[in-house]
């Protein structure tokens, strides 16, 4: 830590927390700082040496940070890297929107919106590049066109070329040499870091358990995360661990495979400067040692972050005002009469010229010619003369079964430390049950099992009735909307583990479905157990707590399915606990109980056909009234004719539709990223 602090003087100008060793001094020599008020006007836009590091070998000397007076960690085994030139050329981007300025019919309802405009650059191996621009410049759109995140689909329109080492790629290709940590930390927030790389090692690593274990080990002890490993990410319901922890667990799931090339969106976002220059000097540490290259956005750099840059990007607009050396940007200003002041930090007087305002049209005309004219040439240049190297790409290690069974582990721990899907299914079934136990206690004793129309016992009837649909009601809302609250932010991580080729969405999905549906029979089962001779339902035969159970315990499977289905569909859990009711309250009004089944119009009657309701009320009335003392009139006259089994079976199936619904809708989720 003391040299952390040494190295931010800048009286060495050395490079931070990046060991001198004979190999690597030219590197570290020619990162030196310039003095504020003697920039070298002789610097060029020539790439800056090379660290002698070798690159290829089997096993890494030390691809993290090595620490100062700390015995190093031992060298993990990694699958070998090779370095990656990334190269765009000529990239064009355009959105379709609304058009502004409509004012008549003729006027066209949308134009197309140029995000990019013309980008060609250079990414270099051994090198941090920093892309800076002013917000809304285009910097996460580019990278998110660079890592495939957004292609020309639709109406937008995407040109130019994407290379690696002068070789096209997919996302799919992306995914086994490139990670890309987003701006937002996608974390399982009941998962602590140590099992969220232990997980993510065992599903991308293609090493023994020991290995893995002490690739994790290293990576916590590289990412000083030591402190936090093994508390939870937390979030909505506990606070967890800090903000900067999860930055640095976001960027450790993705370092875990030792990809080349590494695209962060703002990692320094939300990090206080020290914590913030810790960061980037641990990137330049891997670019320098690893042999990776290493592109980020960055805003508002400290002066000691910003000169730890090899290549500076800036945009303005969708198009680059400057592209070269971190230190030659000042002199290449200062010639178009953008003088830094001294002893003013450049990131941010940079940022206030690529800013904009209304009449800035002449400003970024100049830049934009001085671009063309001094660096565009020699970019394009470089650019066209990548060669065509070999590519390392990450093998998938794991079988369909096995990563379904990871994934059920993993789901398990995360069901039973959410407190929404456990604790409060608990709490919530128990109140409901107490509250069904006092208020239809013994309720069927004062029945006269002489006639259906004896008023008294229409009132038990009707209160009986009342039990049964509260059963299925209770049952289907609270497994569907537990699911609904937490699923959306479940999918985020699903979606982000899928894009790295973790795993399939059938292995996804089978693997928690597996740990899901023991819990979603647990909760209706013991609700109906406990309370079922209680209530005083038909105990005619020992049979018939078994099928009301049976029974309860599909309408929560069906919630349950309905759940996933809404929570895939909808990423924020706020909409999607809007859009339940939508659903909901018609399956409710047409399940029989509200209107008969008999009085429904025609031409609306059929969705009683898709209403879980509908059946579970009408199997539960079948099993309550059938070798019963008032016979099955009162069934009948629901309109109700499927039969005890009949209508369990339509139960079943609308339960099984719903979950193929939501594998599908998984599956459509995850087309739309290809
Ligand atoms: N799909 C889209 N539809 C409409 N506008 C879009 C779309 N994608 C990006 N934009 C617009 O493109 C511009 C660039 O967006 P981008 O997110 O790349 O900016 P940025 O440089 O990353 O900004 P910030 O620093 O604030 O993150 C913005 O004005 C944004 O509104
Ligand atoms: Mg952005």
């Amino acid at each position: 830590m003391q040299d952390y602090l040494h190295s931010r003087g800048g009286d060495t100008g050395e490079v931070p927390v990046v060991n001198v060793t004979p190999s690597n001094r030219n590197a570290v020599e020619a990162n030196r700082t310039p003095s504020p008020d003697s920039p070298d006007p002789n610097v060029g836009f020539k790439s800056p040496p090379k660290a002698e590091t070798e690159i290829g070998r089997d096993v890494e000397e030390s691809p993290l940070v090595k620490h100062h007076g700390e015995t190093p960690v031992p060298p993990v085994k990694t699958t070998g890297s090779k370095p990656v030139t990334l190269t765009f050329q000529d990239l064009k981007y355009s959105v379709n929107i609304k058009n502004p300025n409509k004012q008549t019919t003729s006027d066209s309802k949308y134009v197309q919106r140029e995000i990019l405009r013309g980008m060609t650059g250079v990414c270099r191996p051994r090198e941090l590049t920093a892309i800076m621009g002013a917000s809304g410049a285009g910097k996460t759109t580019l990278l998110n066109i660079l890592s495939c995140r957004v292609g020309g689909g639709g109406k937008n329109k995407l040109s130019g070329s994407i290379l690696a080492n002068a070789q096209p790629y997919d996302i799919a290709k992306f995914s086994k040499f490139a990670g890309y940590v987003m701006q937002n930390d996608i974390l399982l927030e009941t998962m602590t870091p140590r099992e969220i790389f232990t997980f993510t090692a065992s599903l991308r690593l293609n090493a023994s358990p020991e290995e893995r274990q002490k690739k994790v080990n290293r990576l916590i002890q590289d990412l000083k995360l030591e402190r936090a490993a093994d508390t939870q990410v937390g979030g909505t319901f506990s606070k967890g661990i800090s903000g900067g922890e999860r930055k640095r667990t976001s960027i450790g799931v993705e370092l875990i495979t030792d990809p080349n090339l590494i695209f962060l969106d703002e990692p320094t976002s939300g990090l206080d400067s020290f914590t913030a220059f810790i960061l980037i000097s641990l990137l330049k540490s891997m670019a320098v040692h690893g042999g990776k290259t290493i592109i980020f956005t960055i805003h508002q750099p400290s002066s000691d972050i910003f000169f730890l840059f090899d290549n500076l990007m800036i945009l303005a607009k969708g198009k680059f005002i400057y592209q070269g050396p971190t230190r030659a940007a000042v002199p290449h200003f200062g010639t178009i009469g953008y003088q830094c002041p001294e002893y003013s930090n450049p990131a941010d007087y940079f940022i206030e010229v690529a800013h904009s305002d209304k009449d800035d049209d002449k400003k970024f005309e100049i830049m934009y010619q001085a671009y063309d004219d001094n660096i565009a040439p020699q970019i394009e240049q470089e650019a066209k003369a990548v060669q065509n190297k070999e590519i390392v790409l990450a093998e998938k290690v794991n079988s369909f079964l096995t990563s379904m069974l990871l994934i059920s582990k993993r789901s398990f721990l995360n069901f039973i430390r959410n407190p929404i899907l456990f604790k409060g299914r608990i709490g919530q079934s128990i109140f409901i049950t107490l509250l069904i136990c006092i208020l239809y206690f013994r309720i069927s004793k004062d029945l006269d099992g002489t006639s259906l129309t004896n008023p008294s016992n229409i009132q038990i009837i009707y209160d009986i009735n009342g039990a049964v649909f509260f059963y299925s009601i209770s049952q289907f809302m609270s497994s569907a909307m537990s699911v609904v609250l937490t699923f959306p932010a479940e999918r985020a991580v699903f979606l982000r583990e899928y894009s790295a080729n973790m795993y399939s969405v059938s292995a996804y999905y089978f693997g928690r479905s597996t740990t899901e549906v023991p819990f979603v029979v647990l909760f209706p089962a013991l609700m109906s157990f406990i309370s079922y001779y209680i209530v005083g339902f038909n105990d005619a035969n020992a049979g018939k707590p078994f099928i009301f159970a049976l029974i309860l315990i599909f309408v929560s499977l069906a919630g349950n399915a309905t759940g996933i289905l809404v929570g895939s569909v909808f990423s924020d859990a706020k909409v999607a606990t809007n859009v339940v009711p939508v659903i909901l309250l018609p399956w409710m009004i047409f399940s029989g109980f509200y209107i008969n089944s008999n009085s429904m119009p025609d031409w609306l009657g059929w969705i009683q056909y898709t209403s879980p309701f509908r059946y579970a009320l009408e199997s539960l009335m079948w099993n309550q009234y059938t070798d019963y003392e008032l016979g099955t009139g009162i069934v009948e006259q629901y309109g109700y004719h499927l039969g005890l089994w009949g209508s369990f079976g339509l139960l079943a199936a609308v339960g099984l539709v719903a979950r193929a619904a939501a594998l599908f809708a998984l599956k459509i989720l995850v087309k739309k990223l290809e």
